[in-house]
């Protein structure tokens, strides 16, 4: 049983992120961009708290777009052998560290224990592969994608074991809600720094958020962008006229002055630009409190109320690694 968290308390962040007004302009007084701030994480690692995410691209379109968000300042990489684009995100961080003369511990990189080779074993064997077709030789942040019953606790010793060994810099979960949680807290040695949900305007799950706050547990969010019914909502519209941004990036406002590390995923250069320029501006607690009154509890991939599952049968979420045409291409490409 874990007796001591060494507790960071990122709660104090909630609803203050950001938020400061320079006297002079009234605007944010950030020194630095949002790509270059990181957050403290319980064991001390430093993490960016914006960063990119790639599910649903192919090999090609992982590794164009790893190589556009590093050039751009991107320090943040979030994949899963799921997505089935390992290789794409390994070859293009070799490249991009090459081309923008970066060194791999400039970067920080997430993947995460597929559903399919949850177990103790299982777990430790595909971590090797893992790292082979990132080309990497450690990771920064290993997550257990999804809690699947009777698996997940031995699933979390074994990654226990790799961050013991120092083979993974920080361990977390994802979609693990308050009773999982405090399952793995009984049964580990090692609190899991992170969990990675969903949120966004339509999903705020304040009560988990409440919670990992005060165990000093970060909050990472998946699909930060909330999908169609968010990016076309008239209130959050009318805020983005008002600061003069777009849709987007008024809702990734939101979510980091929520407290949530953010991981946009696209496939378009232009929009991985535009999603971190959400530095010049701040949302007023009023537009954070209209933003707030949207939610639904509304999950993209989810089942009724936080029940648990075994598999696909029940989550919707297939234990199937995308199978893209170009995987054999990435895995062997070399770097110019
Ligand atoms: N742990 C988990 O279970 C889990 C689940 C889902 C996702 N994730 C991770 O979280 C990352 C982000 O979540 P997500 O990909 O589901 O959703 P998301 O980042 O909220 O949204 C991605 C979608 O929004 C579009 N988009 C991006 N920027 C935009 C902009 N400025 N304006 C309009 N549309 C924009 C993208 O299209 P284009 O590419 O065409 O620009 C894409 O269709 C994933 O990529 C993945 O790394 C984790």
């Amino acid at each position: 049983m874990i007796t001591n968290f060494g507790l960071k308390l990122e709660g104090l962040l909630i609803y203050t992120r950001g938020s400061h007004k320079s006297k002079k302009e009234g605007i944010c007084s950030m020194e630095k961009s949002i790509l270059q701030e990181t957050t403290k994480l319980a064991n001390g690692v430093e993490m960016p708290v914006f960063g990119l995410g790639v599910w649903k691209c192919s090999n090609k379109e992982a590794a164009d777009s790893v190589q556009v968000a590093i050039k751009n300042g991107y320090r943040l990489i979030d994949t899963a052998k799921q997505y089935g684009n390992q290789p794409g995100v390994g070859y293009g961080i070799q490249q991009a560290l090459k081309d923008n003369r970066l060194n791999r511990k400039d970067l920080f990189i997430t993947t995460k224990v597929f559903n399919g080779d949850q177990g103790y074993e299982t777990t430790l064997k595909a971590f090797e592969e893992q790292l082979k077709q990132l080309r990497l030789t450690y990771l920064d942040l290993l997550l257990i994608h999804w809690p699947v019953d009777g698996k997940y606790v031995d699933t979390w010793h074994a990654v226990e074991k790799l961050y013991r060994e120092g083979k993974v810099r920080a361990i977390g979960i994802s979609n693990f809600n308050e009773e999982k949680i405090q399952e793995l807290l009984e049964a580990g040695t090692v609190m899991p720094q992170v969990n990675q949900m969903e949120f966004n305007p339509l999903v705020q799950e304040e009560s988990l958020f409440t919670y990992m706050n005060g165990i000093g547990m970060a909050m990472e969010a998946w699909g930060p962008l909330g999908g169609g019914e968010a990016l076309s909502n008239p209130a959050v519209e009318k805020i983005a006229q008002a600061h003069d941004k777009s849709v987007a990036q008024v809702i990734l406002r939101f979510d980091y002055q929520m407290g949530a590390i953010t991981i946009p995923k696209s496939a378009h250069e232009e929009r991985i630009i535009a999603n971190s320029q959400i530095d010049d501006f701040v949302l007023s607690p009023d537009e954070v409190a209209e933003i707030k009154a949207l939610n639904q509890e509304k999950h993209s991939i989810w089942y009724p109320s936080f029940a648990w599952h075994k598999g696909s049968e029940t989550t919707g979420v297939k234990d199937e690694v995308s199978h893209w045409d170009d995987v054999e291409e990435y895995l062997n490409k070399p770097v110019q």
